[in-house]
């Protein structure tokens, strides 16, 4: 069995390692660092994964995630550089770090694997799109894919489209939230009590995501089903579009793009 060790078991971290607890994955070869104690011995109770130092999970690991956030990649980077050696694969979830910044930092060789998750991972739906570094092989993708299924659907992407990927499925999960907020205030607008509003509108959530992801259908397809003339749906997708919410859709999505683009440039080989 691959020996993994994440590197900083925070939300994501633990998701992962929760995920591949769930998915048979023998729990005495799932290793973690932290930085704080209490946060490590909470994560021995509730999954029986095993906490190790940086150099002792790169010795024992055959794969190496890295889940810290990206502004605390530099000490981490320090640690790992004297231990990591080209036969240890290592999987970067670090939000805007390019591939090439591991390379250049670890042993010549590293192959490196950088991944776009989302935060739907706490509840095994995650969407992550990932990338081969220089030296990272089919093998190696097929391995993290394998690892990531445990916890969502994966895509393989061209490490140029991660910026687009961070935008559209990264902040993704934030655009929905937003949307049922909005929607649950109307609700309220209408003189329906909060709670009743937010399952109202919840469930339509839920059951307009099963549909889109079930029955194969185009989303305009599903969208016309209930949309009948002269009915109350179209009156309402008149307002949408008076209001320019697919234009407002597209802009805010470029902005995300444009913003990860900025924040990876700092990173970016000198
Ligand atoms: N959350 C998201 O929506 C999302 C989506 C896509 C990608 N990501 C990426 O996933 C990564 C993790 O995000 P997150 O939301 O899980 O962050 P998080 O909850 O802050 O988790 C990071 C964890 O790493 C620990 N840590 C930091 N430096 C460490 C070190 N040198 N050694 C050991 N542990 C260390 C932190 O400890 P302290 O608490 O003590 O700092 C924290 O527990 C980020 O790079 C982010 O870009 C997140």
């Amino acid at each position: 069995m691959t020996t993994i060790a994440v590197l900083g078991a925070g939300k994501i971290g633990e998701a992962l390692l929760s995920g591949l607890v769930q998915a048979g994955h023998d729990p005495e070869e799932l290793l973690f660092t932290e930085r704080s104690a209490e946060r490590a011995s909470e994560l021995v109770k509730r999954y029986g994964v095993v906490e190790a130092d940086v150099a002792g999970a790169a010795t024992r690991a055959d794969v190496l995630v890295v889940a810290v956030k990206p502004q605390d990649i530099e000490p981490l980077l320090d640690e790992l550089a004297p231990v990591v050696d080209r036969r240890t694969l290592v999987v970067s979830l670090c939000a805007g770090l390019p591939t090439s910044l591991f390379e250049r930092r670890l042993a010549e060789g590293t192959p490196v694997v950088r991944v776009m998750p989302n935060t739907p991972m706490v509840v095994g739906a995650a969407m992550s799109a990932i990338s081969a570094g220089r030296h990272a092989t089919d093998e190696h993708l097929a391995l993290v894919e394998r690892l990531l299924s445990s916890v969502g659907r994966v895509a393989r992407v061209p490490e140029a489209q991660q910026d687009a990927v961070t935008a559209l499925s990264g902040s993704g999960p934030a655009y929905f939230f937003y949307l049922v907020e909005a929607m649950i205030d109307a609700g309220i607008l209408l003189g329906i009590p909060r709670a009743l509003a937010t399952e109202l509108i919840i469930q339509s959530a839920v059951g307009a995501a099963t549909m889109l992801a079930e029955s194969g259908e185009h989303p305009v397809t599903l969208r016309e089903a209930v949309t009948s003339p002269a009915g109350t749906t179209i009156m309402a997708i008149r307002e949408l579009e008076r209001h320019g919410v697919r234009a407002a859709m597209l802009a805010a999505i470029e902005a995300a793009r444009d913003r990860s683009e900025e924040l990876g440039r700092a990173h970016q080989d000198d």
